[in-house]
């Protein structure tokens, strides 16, 4: 079972970007939690930050021939303008849960539209870090009923 975790721009910066907003967790420390909680199953996680739009949708065009069996995305600024992302997962049609850090409904006007959630099986926002956690939690065990 294959499980890719994908973060969008400004991601990398995780940790000093405004913690305020985001936290004090880098992304580091946010893959190792979901390594360790994927300790004992049997399941590979694989994460892949970029900046760049185009990456993100050709590691999502790759995700369709690798066998991905689910996709955890945070697609940070992309989540309110990419329709290239969001056609790349309709294309490959592997079930996504899109995480957000910030509560973004609780933010800016332009952030309260998604491109991803319509499609997403769920999403989560506003628990920090532990959103991904949560979203894993919830892959593991849909992956294992399967
Ligand atoms: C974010 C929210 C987005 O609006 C923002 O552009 C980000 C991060 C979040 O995790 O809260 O970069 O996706």
């Amino acid at each position: 079972t294959l499980v890719l975790v994908l973060h969008g721009p400004n991601l990398n910066l995780l940790g000093t970007r405004e913690p305020d907003v985001y936290g004090r967790t880098t992304l580091a420390d946010i893959h190792a939690h979901m390594l360790e909680r994927c300790a004992g199953a049997d399941v590979r996680l694989e994460s892949f930050q970029s900046n760049h739009e185009g990456e993100l949708v050709d590691r999502i065009q790759a995700a369709g021939t690798e066998g991905v069996d689910f996709i955890i995305i945070n697609p940070a600024a992309y989540t309110h303008t990419s329709v290239a992302m969001r056609d790349a997962l309709a294309a490959v049609a592997i079930p996504y849960v899109e995480v957000h850090l910030s509560n973004i409904h609780a933010r800016e006007a332009f952030r309260h539209h998604s491109y991803f959630s319509d499609q997403a099986v769920g999403v989560i926002c506003g628990l920090g870090a532990d959103g991904y956690l949560a979203a894993l939690d919830f892959a593991l065990n849909r992956l294992t009923q399967e």
